[in-house]
């Protein structure tokens, strides 16, 4: 898309292209699917949502008596009175300022361009920051974020003092220079302002500590660290050292430099942090006129110009130069970075406690969109499962089962390089299954041999060289397996009381009527809703599952309604659009952050908390004009709640600045209880 389309005001969430042209769910089966939904929308209020419903969707409501009703199969409940949920709503606001409920306060913290590591260069606030000063201040447009207590390693549990680590998705290039992007007369772009914008991508690793009076600041601390779009870092799994990474820069393919559009995370069991690079498409160039686009980029969207121009640098450095992968005529792999796209897509682990550690891209986790990844609970002696969710629209969810068993004593990365990647298919009636993208299950390899000749997609498919060949190409792997394309797939959360797993569908307004099904039964999905499964037998191994919808999102009225009987009707405490955050706090809370759209119904983004059992749900924050609300987590003690707030408008924190700067958001109670109790 032109790149005018993205920044640097751009506040739409629905960037990313569709690029999955693949018909996984013919027309005879949508029509079963109205027939037997568990879980329907209904509304009461609003031509807009009756449009969006469609005579068929109210007409079989409740129409599913056969169905086994998994909503309330919460056999156990131990913290159920621990989820209850004690603060006063609060209403929808337009306010340029971030509002949290009645006893309770939020104080702005760790803004874009605060100093955090190496010589402490101060934020100046008109803009003139080197690109050298950016990487040594925390970064833009925070969203995935995970408070580790300092004392972790050691098995301790500190609510006073450690790291917080947060990813940087994009820039707004309008705040980021003086005068926004400079563009030299030749076309080119300054040097600095590039080395900046890379800069600014990324992770943070903060070293923060309460001091006596609950005040959090930041301490000057080796474990301080930017990992940016520039650092150095390990292709790891079944992808490292397969000929299509290798570039100019890692002729043995097993490296690469930078990690790009990093939207949530994941801690893992073992204390490591898994970021997630989600439209790092849109990075790179690659001229249509001169080659054809491979299907490893066509299928992600690779093609046409780079959003930020990257590779245009003035300097002419490697380092920037490849940002274009358009293939050179008499060039290779070795000389050109045609490749070099292909060396993201992927969860990347940091190590937060130490500081000198290469970043490691995990393959087997698949090539996509990335948005986040979320673990089930760690089993001693069983296999490491977590969950990752594309965020496109009609992309798919996907499930890694590593190969060998976790040992809390010895755990670590490598558990994450061999394994199974699954996809999810949810049936009709309310089951699913995982779909096993791997050459040698004689499902998956039967379905691959039968489609080659065909075109899956736009692709004409001609087979996959090896296990590392259909990860790279996950999204055709899943399109040839039969997945279900989703609402696009933002974050998962697993309900630590029950073990089921939520993941939240955050629209899709180009669903059509006949591409609706029970799992994303909305066309023109503008509101979102969220999904949750059992997995069978709660083994997260297992290869099937149980899902139902936890809740459709949107306005007053809306109701989610599960075998006739209305479970959510939303109200003025709890309307809401597009869900994207989502975290279980160790309360068993669940937490929804929205990116969506701002009108007079909704007002700013918000975040709201849930009772998983009940379907309780209430307001608690609204962040600032123009911004999503992204990434939360608190301390162990679920005394002090880190909220990021993206892309804000304005002046935001700071009134008396004349730029917006992203920033985290401490939450606290004033009689210093738990949040959301
Ligand atoms: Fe970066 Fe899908 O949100
Ligand atoms: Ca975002
Ligand atoms: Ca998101
Ligand atoms: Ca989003």
């Amino acid at each position: 898309m032109a790149k005018h389309d993205i920044d640097p005001n751009y506040l739409d969430p629905n960037y990313e292209p569709v690029v999955n042209h693949s018909e996984n769910l013919p027309f005879h089966q949508v029509l079963s699917a109205r027939m037997q939904r568990r879980a329907v929308m209904k509304g009461t209020v609003g031509a807009a949502l009756a449009s969006v419903m469609g005579l068929g969707l109210v007409a079989c409501g409740g129409d599913s008596d056969s169905d086994e009703d998994t909503t309330s199969g919460n056999t156990q409940t131990p913290g159920t009175t621990e989820r209850t949920l004690g603060f006063q709503a609060i209403p929808v606001s337009t306010a340029n300022e971030v509002v949290v409920p009645s006893g309770y306060s939020a104080e702005a913290f760790l803004p874009w361009g605060t100093p955090i590591t190496g010589s402490y260069p101060d934020y100046r606030p008109d803009g003139t920051n080197t690109g050298a000063d950016q990487e040594q201040q925390v970064g833009m447009h925070h969203d995935g974020m995970h408070f580790f207590p300092l004392d972790q390693k050691s098995g301790g549990s500190s609510s006073e003092e450690g790291l917080l680590v947060m990813n940087h998705e994009y820039i707004n290039q309008s705040a980021i220079h003086p005068n926004g992007a400079t563009v030299n007369t030749d076309g080119s772009r300054p040097a600095d302002e590039v080395r900046k914008e890379i800069a600014a991508h990324g992770v943070s690793v903060v070293h923060i500590k309460r001091d006596s009076n609950g005040v959090w600041d930041v301490v000057q601390s080796a474990y301080n660290r930017r990992v940016t779009g520039g650092t150095a870092m390990d292709i790891r799994g079944p992808l490292r050292g397969y000929e299509k990474l290798v570039t100019p820069y890692s002729l043995d393919a097993t490296a690469t430099r930078g990690t790009l559009n990093n939207c949530s995370m994941g801690p893992t069991p073992w204390g490591t942090y898994l970021t997630a690079e989600e439209n790092w498409h849109g990075y790179f160039a690659f001229d249509t006129d001169v080659a054809e686009r491979p299907r490893e980029y066509a299928r992600h969207g690779v093609g046409g110009s780079s959003r930020y121009d990257w590779e245009k640098a003035d300097s002419g450095l490697d380092q920037y130069r490849r940002f274009d992968v358009t293939p050179t005529v008499d060039g290779s792999a070795t000389t050109d970075y045609r490749n070099e796209a292909n060396t993201f897509g992927y969860m990347v682990e940091i190590d937060p406690f130490s500081p000198e550690s290469k970043p490691q891209k995990r393959t087997a986790l698949g090539r996509f969109g990335h948005e986040g990844v979320i673990f089930a609970p760690a089993k001693e002696g069983e296999p490491v499962v977590c969950y990752s969710g594309d965020d496109s629209r009609f992309e798919y969810i996907y499930k890694f089962v590593s190969s060998k068993p976790y040992y809390a004593a010895t755990a670590g990365g490598y558990l994450l390089d061999e394994g199974t990647l699954y996809v999810a298919r949810f049936n009709e009636d309310g089951s699913g299954e995982w779909l096993a993208l791997d050459l040698d299950n004689p499902a998956f390899a039967s379905k691959v041999n039968a489609a080659k000749g065909t075109t899956v997609g736009d692709v004409a498919f001609d087979g996959f060289e090896n296990q590392a060949d259909v990860l790279l190409n996950t999204r055709l792997a899943a399109d040839i397996a039969g997945a279900t394309p989703m609402d696009r797939p933002e974050w998962g959360a697993v309900d630590p009381n029950t073990g089921e797993v939520y993941f939240t569908l955050t629209n899709n307004t180009k669903r059509t009527e006949d591409q609706v099904n029970a799992s994303n039964p909305v066309a023109q999905n503008k509101n979102g809703h969220i999904i949750r499964w059992q997995e069978a037998g709660n083994d997260y191994t297992a290869d099937s599952f149980d899902w139902d919808i936890f809740v459709f999102a949107g306005e007053q009225g809306t109701e989610t309604v599960v075998d006739g009987d209305a479970v959510v009707t939303l109200n003025d405490d709890n309307i809401f659009n597009s869900p994207d955050g989502l975290w279980f706090d160790y309360n068993g809370r669940l937490w929804i952050q929205t990116d969506g759209y701002s009108d007079e119904t909704f007002g700013n983004q918000m975040m709201l908390a849930a009772n998983p059992e009940t379907r309780e749900i209430k307001r608690f924050f609204v962040g600032p004009q123009g911004c999503e609300v992204t990434g939360v987590v608190t301390t162990p003690d679920s005394k002090t709640m880190f909220v990021n707030i993206q892309h804000p408008r304005g002046n935001w924190p700071n009134a008396a600045e004349d730029r917006p700067r992203d920033a985290c958001v401490i939450v606290t109670r004033n009689d210093g209880g738990v949040i959301g109790a």
